[in-house]
């Protein structure tokens, strides 16, 4: 009985709480979602980032000394030098800049948590109106009045459409989301994606036609926008198949420049959305490796090719593996536009063709670079890395640190059937603040190994 009503209690707590939530105002609610850090001033930022990178790096020691005895000697020392971390810290590198730096966001088409007009923004998952609810981004700091501009025009659109917005609850409606993508070359990008439902190939192509017109002659070609795309979704559950994109008008990639280097970015091929922080992070990955004609690199999950280009540009020789077809066009592409030669890209997922991207390396002495999506990399690539001795030093580039922490453990741990190769252990650690008034950082993390360990 107590136990039940001590239930009841907790659960209307939690949904007086979330109610509560519903009264705040709906421009606050925002930026509390996308940029929870919007009343913290940005060197208070930096400090917090730079403590959670700390006691990330002395739980590391820690699972590391658990995981391989033989490393304890050497990791006792490093704790005790380096603050009980695994290893040096260099101070966090701020960002360049701190506000308007996204160059690419995701925003859901809606109805507005008021007005229940068709919206552009961002969801707000009210208690009181459901998931539907969506808010204009207009006060979130990270976005561009560029970005915000393209958003209001796809808004205008939408509102005067015939056809109504997605709705996630009962899987109605039609419009579901638009990405925004700009460059530093004064290009925006828009995918309109929406949901078929029972339209016909005909009623589509009219939908198509209409967003083409709207963009290349009507209201739309007053806002700056320099292509658009169109994308269907096929199926409501979770593991919505994505079909192509169909290019409706403009030019088909952006152009971004970066360490002085042209780069070509299909719309589907990822690019870092913080460019200036991006130039501090690949230079500081370039130091990492060293210049050196007789090093091999081995970019994994290369996307477009911009560390394999910044790394051939100091005149390593480069291979590049990337999964996603069309990045790895823009990286060959980018390669011959920016005159470099000694750069090669293999298109295939990590875990199937590391081991013939390995076998392409000229040098003995192989550098890999790993800078994975945010789950980490997969076991099977660890496992080549791990087992090939031939690769001296690892450089891994982490967006979610946390989601890398059993990768990280897994490198260093004792050498067994599973793990075979001597173990790498971590010697220095550096973050770039790669996107301020959110928690989020990117780490690095150097690896090298210690052939004087026998795991
Ligand atoms: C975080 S991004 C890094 C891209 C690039 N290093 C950069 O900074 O622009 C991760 C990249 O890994 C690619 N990717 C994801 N899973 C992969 C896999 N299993 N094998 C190869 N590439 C993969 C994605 O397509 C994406 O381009």
């Amino acid at each position: 009985m107590v136990q039940k009503r001590k239930a009841g209690d907790s659960e209307d707590s939690h949904c007086s709480k979330k109610a509560r939530e519903d009264d705040i105002p709906v421009e606050l609610r925002l930026k509390n979602a996308v940029t929870p850090f919007w009343n913290v001033p940005y060197e208070e930022q930096l400090k917090r980032k730079e403590a959670d990178v700390h006691k990330f790096l002395v739980k590391l020691a820690k699972e590391i000394e658990k995981v391989n005895k033989s490393l304890i000697p050497k990791l006792q020392k490093n704790r005790k030098e380096n603050n009980f971390q695994c290893c040096p810290l260099a101070p966090i590198k701020a960002s360049p800049c701190i506000e308007a730096y996204r160059n690419k966001c995701e925003f859901t088409i809606g109805k507005h948590l008021y007005t229940k007009e068709k919206t552009v923004g961002f969801r707000l998952n009210s208690y009181k109106e459901g998931s539907m609810s969506v808010a204009e981004p207009d006060d979130c700091v990270n976005i561009s009045s560029v970005m915000l501009k393209a958003v209001k025009s796809f808004q205008d659109y939408v509102r005067l459409s015939k056809l109504d917005v997605y709705n996630p609850e009962n899987h109605s409606g039609y419009w579901r989301q638009l990405t925004v993508r700009t460059s530093n070359n004064s290009d925006v990008l828009l995918i309109a994606v929406m949901h078929p439902q029972t339209l016909t190939e005909a009623e589509l192509e009219e939908e198509k036609q209409k967003l083409k017109e709207y963009y290349e002659v009507g209201p739309g070609s007053q806002c700056g926008v320099t292509s658009v795309y169109f994308q269907l979704f096929s199926k409501k559950t979770s593991n919505e198949e994505i079909l192509p994109l169909t290019h409706l008008m403009g030019k088909k990639c952006l152009e971004e420049t970066l360490l002085g280097m042209k780069f070509q970015i299909s719309p589907e091929a990822f690019f870092q959305i913080n460019v200036p922080a991006t130039e501090i992070l690949y230079s500081m990955v370039a130091d990492f490796v060293g210049t050196s004609s007789s090093l091999s690199v081995l970019d994994i999950c290369c996307g477009t090719g911009t560390i394999s280009l910044c790394l051939a540009k100091s005149g390593a020789k480069v291979i590049g593996i990337e999964m996603c077809p069309e990045a790895v066009e823009n990286a060959q592409l980018n390669a011959r536009q920016n005159g470099l030669e000694n750069v090669d890209f293999i298109c295939g997922k990590a875990e199937d063709v590391i081991v013939a991207a390995i076998n392409k390396c000229e040098e003995s002495n192989i550098v890999a670079v790993v800078d994975p999506p945010r789950a980490g990399l997969h076991q099977k690539v660890l496992k080549v890395i791990r087992a090939t001795s031939k690769i001296k030093k690892l450089i891994y580039i982490a967006c979610n640190p946390n989601a890398a922490f059993s990768n990280f453990v897994d490198l260093c741990r004792k050498t067994s059937n599973n793990y075979k190769g001597c173990p790498f252990y971590p010697v220095q650690a550096a973050v770039v603040d790669m996107f301020p008034y959110t928690p989020h950082k990117e780490l690095v993390l150097i690896l090298e190994r210690d052939e004087t360990i026998k795991g």
